[in-house]
């Protein structure tokens, strides 16, 4: 393959900026509007593609995984197009390439940054093998509803975890250098609001204030820019009337103007003939205007660019230093790719995918993802030499397309291993397993498979079920009113329960469901979520204690939907939950009554807590946090204080704790959440064995935007606690002076 690229030969700067400089002074217009089209691959080259790569129309390329065609398209673009650009190939490797390692929520569930960073390097590494150099990951969006059937796809509800495991997959994907064979271009997405959708339902309207844009979602996008990420994708929503794609105060004022970002920005899959259906744009060249006004370099998938950019600039609605801006940003992150210099792949100079190493570390963070939410009389973990008969019933144990989750287009199904396959491996013939499907999916209602499920129970003193929603169920435009484990599942378990056994549900989901009746019916309950390639082995070693879990919750389970938006952080109102606020719908009474404070009794019939709050998680052993501790009471802006606890292992079994730092401001000139998480820290403590953890706030720690949009941090006293979930109470305060 020819590497005497035309452009190399004829630069002799290799200063970045100069080489987009000296590019964008021979590009015609054509050319320079065809970097800002990304087009869909279409397996293979057909006629009108490869004539549009050699007229310098096409700039990026998306789901096209064929090394061999994707080395031809790159081929065509430098050797026969009159510049000989690269193509940037883009493709959706959210959560792993041909290894997939757990859905993001679940992989923000290990609470984790390096474990996430490893998993997004092994990923770059095997999308990168194949000639893929930009992933469209990750997704950052902040979401309170597990309805959203994205929800899977983040990181979950707060900020601060978002903003740093967010950050830790951005470092993952890009590594230290851009340049280098496995690296591949981050994009955060989806600027922005897209999480706050109307109920959950994808696409839907985003209303939000800037107050709470700003305190609460926008912060882990800035993570990302700061961490260097080097694509921005535009949301699909409507927010605040105004579409992102379309939306100058998002894309202009904050990612460029106020966070001086340099990396280029993206719409999502025909966002921009989109604004038409909004009724934002009258027709496809308004919606052109719109995008490019807003500052969208790049359009992906439609070819309204293409289409009226030159009228535009014709009209002078639009000018050429506009369009320059936008190619400048596109071209910048193609030189920092080092795809000038290595435009072809070779296969062979990278280590096979899904090698031992790959599929460890796909283990280690399904370990990690696993949330243990009810172990009642310790029924876990099971022991080898107790459990004598073991049934092992469930639409979702032994199917390895479903444990991937959603968005595994190229997830190696007969690489998976399940959870029924490890179990049977870890038991050998220690043990007498026993299968039975009971349910031919999650989804299915009817009682054909029950008999055999309950026949096998009846013989089995231990059971485990594997249950949830299968992959497609979660994931974009997949979403549920009905959050409910799906199906005759509930009705199954019930059934089960009756036989007074030993009984084990393991949920593999990709959201959030409404367990509340659920977890009744079983002694332990542990959540997988939906776990990847290595789903099974991690489960079988929890289930046998081969390592305690560690999971704790990046997101607050809802006893039902009706609490939906439920989420630790909230604002006080000015009449606050207090005891008692919850009362079973039979028990209010006739006539309102008044409380000791003078206020209405105020009932709320589904109770103001979660179910399982976020942050929550269980182990085997268990923890006493103790002895906190200030390094001083009062600071002065710019300074840093210290937070201190004692942290014991009190149980019999070596584990790790995520220890978190919530804080709260308890006076603000704009009201504060009543917590707030500023830190964590995953603790290895053996039997007995007690830490002093220590978490170091700066005053800058405790910013938010005030009335004005000024970020500031404002004096006053802040409590603080520290513990294992949102509702620890060892607590201290201290002051800003
Ligand atoms: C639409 C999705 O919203 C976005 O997340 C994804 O990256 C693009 N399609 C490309 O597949």
């Amino acid at each position: 393959m020819n590497q005497n690229l035309p452009y190399r030969t004829l630069l002799e700067v290799d200063n970045v900026e100069n080489r987009i400089e000296d590019l964008i002074q021979q590009m015609t217009l054509t050319e320079k509007i065809g970097q800002m089209s990304q087009f869909s691959g279409r397996n293979g080259i057909p006629h009108d593609l490869r004539e549009s790569i050699q007229q310098g129309k096409v700039g990026s390329i998306l789901n096209e995984v064929n090394t061999d065609v994707l080395n031809e398209i790159q081929r065509i673009a430098v050797e026969e197009s009159r510049l000989g650009i690269p193509l940037i190939v883009g493709r959706d490797v959210i959560h792993g390439f041909q290894t997939m390692f757990p859905i993001p929520l679940g992989q923000a569930a290990s609470w984790n940054p390096e474990i996430i960073e490893e998993g997004a390097r092994i990923s770059a590494t095997e999308a990168a093998s194949v000639g893929i150099n930009w992933t469209f990951a990750p997704m950052v969006d902040i979401s309170r509803d597990p309805r959203w059937g994205r929800i899977a796809e983040c990181l979950g509800e707060d900020p601060y975890l978002a903003s740093i495991l967010g950050s830790a997959m951005v470092k993952g994907f890009q590594g230290d250098d851009l340049s280098h064979p496995n690296s591949i271009a981050a994009c955060a997405k989806h600027f922005a609001g897209y999480g706050y959708s109307e109920a959950g339902r994808d696409y839907a309207y985003v209303n939000i204030s800037e107050n709470e844009l700003r305190n609460i979602v926008l912060p882990p996008f800035k993570a990302c820019a700061d961490a260097g990420v080097a694509t921005f994708m535009s949301a699909f929503c409507d927010i605040n009337g105004i579409p992102a794609t379309g939306n100058e105060l998002l894309m202009k004022q904050i990612l460029r103007k106020e966070w001086d970002y340099k990396g280029f920005v993206v719409s999502d899959w025909d966002s921009v003939i989109e604004l038409i259906k909004h009724g934002f744009a009258e027709n496809s060249k308004e919606a052109a205007f719109e995008a490019i006004q807003a500052g969208i370099d790049m359009e992906m998938a439609s070819r309204s660019y293409q289409e009226n950019s030159e009228k535009l600039l014709e009209e002078g609605r639009i000018n050429i230093e506009q369009i320059n801006t936008c190619v400048r940003n596109i071209l910048r992150i193609k030189f920092e790719l080092g795809l000038f210099e290595n435009t072809y792949t070779n296969t062979a100079y990278f280590p096979e995918k899904g090698n031992a190493s790959y599929l460890q570390s796909a283990k280690q963070a399904a370990i990690e993802s696993c949330v243990l939410l009810k172990n009642d009389y310790n029924t876990l973990p099971l022991k080898k030499d107790k459990v004598q008969n073991l049934a092992i019933i469930g639409p979702m144990a032994d199917d390895g397309y479903e444990q991937m989750g959603t968005w595994t287009f190229d997830g190696k199904e007969e690489w998976c291993k399940t959870p029924l396959q490890s179990i049977y491996e870890m038991a050998g013939n220690d043990i007498n397993i026993r299968y039975a499907r009971g349910l031919e999916t999650t989804r299915s209602k009817n009682r054909d498979g029950f008999e055999e499920a309950l026949s096998i129970a009846r013989e089995s003193d231990t059971v485990v079920m594997f249950m949830g929603e299968e992959a497609i169920l979660s994931g974009e435009a997949h979403c549920r009113a009905d959050i409910d484990l799906p199906g005759f599942q509930n009705e199954l378990l019930e059934e089960i329960s009756k036989l007074g056994k030993s009984t084990i549900l393991v949920v593999m989901a990709g959201r959030p469901l409404t367990l509340d009746k659920t977890q009744h019916y079983v002694n332990s309950l542990m959540y997988a979520w939906h776990p990847g390639t290595m789903g099974g082995p991690a489960i079988a070693d929890l289930l046998f204690g081969e390592v305690a879990p560690s999971g704790k919750l990046p997101v607050s389970f809802p006893k039902m939907v009706g609490q939906i938006p439920i989420y630790y952080n909230h604002r006080n109102s000015g009449r606050p939950v207090i005891n008692g606020s919850f009362m079973h719908i039979d028990n209010i009474p006739k006539r309102p009554t008044q409380t000791s404070l003078g206020n209405t009794s105020f009932h709320f019939d589904a109770g103001f807590d979660p179910l399982y709050p976020f942050g929550f998680g269980l182990s085997y052993t268990s923890f006493y946090y103790h002895s906190i501790e200030l390094s001083t009471e009062s600071i002065s802006l710019g300074d840093f204080i210290e937070i201190s606890a004692e942290l014991t292992n009190t149980g019999s079994v070596e584990a790790v704790e995520v220890a978190q730092l919530y804080i709260r401001d308890l006076v603000g000139s704009v009201t504060r959440p009543v917590r707030e998480l500023k830190g964590f820290q995953r603790v290895h403590l053996y039997p007995g064995e007690t830490k002093t953890i220590i978490f170091r706030l700066h005053t800058d720690d405790l910013s938010f935007f005030d009335r004005k949009m000024k970020y500031v941090t404002e004096p006053g006293q802040f409590d603080v606690w520290i513990g294992g979930d949102s509702r620890a109470n060892l607590k201290t305060s201290f002051y800003i002076i």
